[in-house]
């Protein structure tokens, strides 16, 4: 009888652990699906976009003056991409981002934090219509006080 059972726990938890991997596996596949010759142009503004954009939450909450941004993202637009997207509306939203990053940087000190969680949702929906993989971390970089 005791083993019985605890055979049916061992069976729930191989199978509770196997979908868990599949998720994970899902998640990280999501921004990447066509990348074997290492990372896309795109891939590495993105994840200094994503650092910028902590920073930034961290110094709006800490009331602390924006971490320094040199314009570079503009070049998102030409970035070779590894993602099919369709074009009119990549660069729709990558022009919507890039003019809220430039906002953000010429606007008061009171009016940041705002501008900084307009910015944010341009990554959300950029990436809830592409790839959904990193919208858990982007959810974060929202800044309430
Ligand atoms: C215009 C659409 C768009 C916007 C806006 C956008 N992203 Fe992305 N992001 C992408 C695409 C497409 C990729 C996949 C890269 C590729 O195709 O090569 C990506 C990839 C990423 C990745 C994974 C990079 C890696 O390691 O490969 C992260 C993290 C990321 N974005 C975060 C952000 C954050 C944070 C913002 C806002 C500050 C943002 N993205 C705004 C389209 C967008």
């Amino acid at each position: 009888m005791q083993r019985k059972v605890i055979f049916i726990l061992f069976l729930s938890l191989v199978v509770a652990l196997h979908s868990c991997k599949q998720e994970d596996q899902k998640a990280e596949q999501e921004c990447a699906p066509l990348n074997p010759n290492g990372d896309s142009e795109l891939s590495l503004i993105m994840r200094k976009m994503a650092t910028l954009a902590e920073e930034n939450a961290r110094a709006i909450r800490e009331g602390k003056e924006l971490a320094p941004y040199d314009g570079s993202f503009d070049k998102m637009l030409n970035a070779e991409r590894s993602m099919h997207i369709e074009e009119d509306f990549f660069q729709g939203m990558a022009k919507t981002y890039i003019s809220t990053i430039n906002k953000l940087y010429e606007a008061k000190p009171e009016d940041r934090l705002a501008l900084h969680n307009n910015l944010i949702q341009t990554c959300q929906s950029c990436h809830g219509e592409t790839c959904r993989g990193p919208l858990k971390r982007i959810d974060k970089m929202i800044v309430t006080l």
